[in-house]
Parts: C-alpha cells; structure tokens; sequence
C-alpha cells in the first residue's frame, strides 16, 4: 500500500489568475520531475497550499485549512507545504505557527520546488528569495488546466505601493518577459490547439522588455496567426496607453473587454491610497476609451470602507459606478494588511463598511440587470468552455466576457467558436440557444 502513495501530490490553489498559473507550473514541474497528482487528499503523501494574502478571509482560510491538515501529517503525509503570496509574506513565521510545516515557499521561487520537497524529508525548507524568476519556467513543461483559455505571464510583480495592498511584497519588483519568448510560447500554445489567450501581470500595461512596450506586446501577440481572441489583465489607470485601445478597436482578435480598477471614487481617498490619479483623470480615461472603441465591455474593483472614508466620500464611488456603468465589479471590504501604510490610519467601523459594501453591490446589480437585459435577441460568437454531463447543456464565453449558457440539440465541441442567440439574461450571465 505505502509504495501506491509515494510521489503523489495534491495542490490547492487561492487568488488571481496569476497565482492560479503558477499552480499549474508547480503541478507540471512535479510531473516532469517523477511526481503525480492526484485530486484526493488521502492519497497524496505531498500536499501544497498555494496561496492568496490580498485580504486578511483568504489568508485566514489558509490557516484553517492548514490545521485542519495537521491530521493528516499525524498520520502518513510526508510533506505538507505553503506556496504562493502567505508564504513570502510570513516567511519563517509560518513554521512558528504552526510547526507541522515543512516547506515555506514564495511565489517567485517555484523552479526551486523539487529541491525543497528533498530537503524537507530531514529538514524545514525555506524560499522566499525575490530575486528569483519565475518568468523563465520553461514553457514546454507547462500543462495548463484550462483547455480553452492560455494564460501567459508577461510581467510580475508591482513597482506601486499604493498604501493598503500587499502584493508588491509578495511578487517583489517588476519584471517583463522578453517578447520574443512570449511569441515563443504562444506559437507553441497554438499547435497545442489554443484560440484564446490572456497575458497576465499585476500591472500588465507597464511591461517593457528593455525594447518593447504594452502596446508593441499588443501588436505583436495579436498578430500571430492563429491568436483567436487575445485578452489581458490587469490594467492600471495611470499607465493605460490610448494606443491600445486603437489596437482593440482595429484588431478583431483583441477582445473588447478591459478590466481596470478604479479602487474609489473620491480623489480625497485614492490620494490616501495612493492610487497617483484622481476621480476626473479617471472618468475622461473612460471617456477616451470609449470614444475609440464604444463598445468596449469594462469592468472595475473597488475598495468600501477604506480608512477615513466618510458617507461623501463613499457617495463618490456610487456616482461613478452610477455614471460609468461597468459591466461588472469587484466589490471588497478594505482589509488591513501587514506592514502596509494604511493599516496605521484610522479604520472606519465593520458594520459601516459592511452596509456600504452592500449599497454598491446593490446599485451595480440594478445596472447590470439592465446592461445584460440588452443582449436578448442578440446573436454572440461564444468560445465554449463546458458541457453538462448529460449533454446538450453547454456554456461558452463571449468576446466581452460574459458567460452564456445555452442548449443545443447538435452535439458540439469544446474550445470551438459557436454563434448563440440570447433569449433570457440574468444578473451575470445569459441564456441562449445555438
Ligand atoms: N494590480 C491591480 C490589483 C491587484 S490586487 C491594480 O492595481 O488594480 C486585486 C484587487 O484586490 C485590487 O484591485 C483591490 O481592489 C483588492 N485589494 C488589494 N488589497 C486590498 C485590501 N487591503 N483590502 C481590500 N481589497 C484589496
Ligand atoms: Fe497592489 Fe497597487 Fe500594485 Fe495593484 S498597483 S498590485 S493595487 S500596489
Ligand atoms: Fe493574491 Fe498574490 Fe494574486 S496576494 S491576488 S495571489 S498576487
């Protein structure tokens, strides 16, 4: 029975797209280097926590997941490890609190894993470097879990410091990829059998290979042949170029969604964020976009309850989802974060921040009823993602993102383009038939 469980591995995975793709790496460097996944727990003799810290429910989930896994070190599992932004945000403390651990390993030291999982069968095995480059994961190794969307880093990490976020602690400094291994990887992705792409960075539209720019990375992905639909995440307000949107309105294969946070409304508070633009720079950003490419599907995250946000203040972001109307939000409770400049200002109250959070759920919900109500009788190209188990229930996303599902009596297939006329909405997403 013992030699049945050795070499195998379970991995979960929290928090954005980024972290989910490093999840498939350290999955594909385990396979590559002799180990096996497996989706059960009781089977695993390695299990890996790869984690999200950007507020404090993530982290804490974590840590409940984690001493609920005690059990399991008591009895057979070998190795039992933290991945991903909790670990290079609490480091050694990991193994402080809880002292079954035995591998603490940061987001950019995943190449190291193999080497680490060795070490930690006689010793605690620690890797929080930030220097190290995950871009250079070797891209042939890489099986991806999505088989319809490829998502690529381009850069990592964050030069910002807006005050309340952790993440330029736990990705460290920016870096880009060069270009050309970027093209590499997608031509590559292609005869894989990949249509649609995403490049991933924390600020994706600040990457620069020393040569190339956003816009030049644009250009070039979108014109390799076989790039179907080309999306990428996330934007910054501050470094959006206005000659990406041209490329989104020329080019077919670039889809027409952006995301880009605005955070708050009020100017008084992104300036206490430190966000380096204002409410008016964002709204005529807005403006300018859609000028170019009216169509484009938007979408935002905002913070309620950031420190010293008063009812005006709060108001302000209420106008603008009001005024700019996205076609979808990311709402969240500010959270204190270690170490971060805000955490030291004054916090305003859980129940005020959780009543506000709720009041801009509300006034984004009545929006994008209405938003998702004006594509019934429209016909939308989907790419499609799943099939129900017993058939003819299939669900595919469109250009700008929305999710569709719809019926067909026509057996149809994955990771294929299919024409879907929308007959009903809901708030996030619409129903169709082929
Ligand atoms: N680089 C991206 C955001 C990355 S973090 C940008 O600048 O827009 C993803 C989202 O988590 C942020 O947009 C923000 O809305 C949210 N977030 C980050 N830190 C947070 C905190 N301390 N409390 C609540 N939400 C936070
Ligand atoms: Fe965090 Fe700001 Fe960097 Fe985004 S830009 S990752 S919110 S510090
Ligand atoms: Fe979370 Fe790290 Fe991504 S903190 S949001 S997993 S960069």
């Amino acid at each position: 029975m013992m030699s049945e469980k050795k070499n195998k591995f379970y991995i979960k995975t929290w928090g954005c797209q980024m972290n989910v793709l490093d999840g498939d790496k350290i999955a594909s460097l385990l396979e590559s280097s002799g180990y096996e996944k497996t989706n059960s727990l009781d089977e695993a003799n390695i299990i890996l926590l790869n984690t999200c810290s950007v507020r404090e429910g993530p982290e804490n989930k974590v840590f409940s997941e984690l001493y609920r896994l005690k059990a399991f070190k008591e009895k057979e599992l070998e190795i039992l490890g933290v991945v991903g932004c909790v670990a290079q945000q609490e480091k050694e403390k990991i193994f402080q609190k809880a002292p079954f651990v035995d591998i603490v390993m940061g987001p950019r030291s995943i190449m190291h894993l193999p080497e680490l999982i060795k070490q930690a069968k006689y010793q605690k095995a620690l890797k929080v470097s930030s220097d190290e480059d995950t871009l250079l994961f070797p891209p042939e190794i890489l099986n991806r879990n999505s088989k319809t969307k490829a998502s690529i880093t381009v850069m990592e990490g964050c030069n910002k410091r807006c005050s309340y976020c952790i993440v330029p602690e736990t990705r460290g400094r920016e870096v880009s990829r060069p270009l050309s291994s970027i093209i590499e990887e997608v031509k590559m992705l292609i005869d894989r059998g990949y249509k649609e792409f995403e490049l991933l960075g924390q600020n994706v539209n600040c990457y620069k290979d020393g040569k190339n720019n956003f816009v030049d990375l644009l250009d070039e992905v979108s014109s390799i042949k076989g790039v179907k639909r080309l999306r990428f995440i996330t934007s910054h307000p501050k470094h959006f170029p206005i000659e990406a949107a041209k490329l989104i309105a020329e080019r077919n294969n670039i889809c027409k969604y952006l995301h880009i946070p605005m955070q708050a409304g009020s100017s008084r508070i992104l300036k206490l964020m430190k966000r380096q633009y204002d409410q008016p720079f964002y709204l005529e950003l807005i403006d300018k976009i859609r000028k170019i490419v009216p169509e484009i599907a938007l979408s935002s995250d905002f913070i309620v309850g950031f420190p010293t946000e008063c009812e005006e203040d709060f108001e302000e972001t209420i106008k603008c989802v009001n005024l700019i109307k996205f076609d979808t939000i990311y709402a969240f409770k500010y959270s204190p974060r270690p170490n971060t400049l805000a955490s030291k200002m004054e916090s305003v109250p859980k129940n005020i921040a959780k009543e506000r959070l709720n009041r801009l759920l509300v006034t984004q919900h009545e929006i994008q009823k209405e938003l998702f109500q004006s594509f019934v009788g429209k016909t939308l190209q989907i790419l499609l993602e799943g099939e129900s188990k017993k058939g003819n229930q299939y669900t595919g996303r469109t250009d700008c993102n929305k999710i569709v599902n719809f019926t067909s009596e026509k057996v149809l297939k994955i990771n294929n383009f299919y024409n879907v006329k929308i007959t009903r909405s809901l708030v996030h997403s619409l129903i169709g038939e082929l």
